[in-house]
């Protein structure tokens, strides 16, 4: 079954192969509409959690394919709390054609994996976002060309989001640099992962605690939030620890002149990520946020084996 659960688990010419893909598929999209090739296809989005980009994207990228859409909100199914995800599984396999699901715990959307007949993406876990990854790999190749010999910087907090970008850079030939405050760091079977790919591309991976230092020759700088989705109650703890961590003008104006700044959004303004580098010159927020309806056209098209 072709599931998308993380992009580590894809080669990296797999990988290049969907965003070859996404680039075509954007392109025909702007020149005249996508050919219909998800007619008879609908993709269930399970939502745990709230969403703008990955719920609306995902809609979108169905409808201008001839697909359709069907939206299930974190109260509707109850995931493995009305009903067991085996058995959510089982069910919707014989009403749609893919499933897409946005869960707390990463556990969960391979266990649903684990049941479904029809291929099921992960759209953000606690501990990855490959789709968000595919869109920020789009967005630096449409700028640089390609991540080959680039230096990636992510600071802040080293969450599912730089778990992803982390995986994807360094089997996409570029470096990746991370700066985190102590106390926050990436999970060992990330970081791992993260080791046994740069070693297999020839890439590095830069673990730090000073962003000054990390974003030193960087092509890319990115972020996000410092509290991600399930962690409310730290807010107050995680407002206290990682201020030294925005990105601001001063740091942006450390790294190399063409150097772009990227954020998956939501972006909490004025804490990770200022409003003048937001909305700078260095930034690509909106068109990286764009992407994610490209690349998923992408992704979508692979899993269903139609393109
Ligand atoms: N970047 C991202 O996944 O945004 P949403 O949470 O709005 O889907
Ligand atoms: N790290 C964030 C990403 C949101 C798209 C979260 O998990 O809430």
């Amino acid at each position: 079954m072709n599931h998308f659960l993380d992009v580590a688990d894809y080669s990296p010419s797999e990988i290049q192969d969907i965003l070859d893909l996404a680039i075509k598929l954007k392109k025909e999209y702007f020149v005249g509409g996508n050919k219909p090739l998800f007619k008879g296809k609908v993709l269930a989005l399970i939502f745990q959690k709230p969403s703008l980009r990955t719920r609306v994207s995902f809609d979108m990228a169905m409808r201008h394919m001839g697909g359709d859409a069907l939206y299930l909100s974190p109260a509707e199914i109850g995931l493995g709390k009305r009903e067991s995800i085996a058995d959510v599984a089982r069910v919707l396999s014989g009403y749609v054609q893919g499933m897409m699901a946005r869960v707390f715990e990463h556990e969960h959307v391979i266990e649903l994996a684990r049941w479904s007949s029809v291929p099921v993406i992960n759209g953000l876990s606690d501990f990855s976002h490959p789709c968000q990854a595919m869109a920020d790999a789009l967005t630096i190749i449409e700028k640089f060309g390609s991540l080959k010999g680039l230096n990636i910087a992510y600071v802040g907090d080293a969450n599912n989001v730089a778990v992803s970008l982390m995986h994807i850079s360094v089997m996409l030939g570029a470096n990746f640099t991370i700066a985190n405050p102590e106390g926050y760091d990436m999970t060992k079977v990330a970081m791992d992962t993260g080791a046994s790919l740069a070693k297999t591309s020839g890439t590095k991976i830069t673990y730090l605690r000073d962003p000054h230092a990390a974003v030193k020759d960087a092509h890319v700088i990115y972020t996000d939030t410092w509290t991600s989705m399930g962690q409310e109650e730290e807010t107050a703890k995680r407002e206290a620890v990682f201020p030294p961590y925005q990105v601001n003008s001063r740091l942006v104006s450390e790294a190399g002149k063409d150097v772009i700044v990227m954020h998956c959004l939501p972006a909490h303004r004025n804490q990770e990520l200022t409003d003048d580098v937001a909305d700078g010159s260095h930034s690509v927020i909106f068109p990286q946020a764009h992407n994610r309806l490209h690349a998923q056209k992408a992704v979508l098209a692979r899993m269903f084996e139609v393109a």
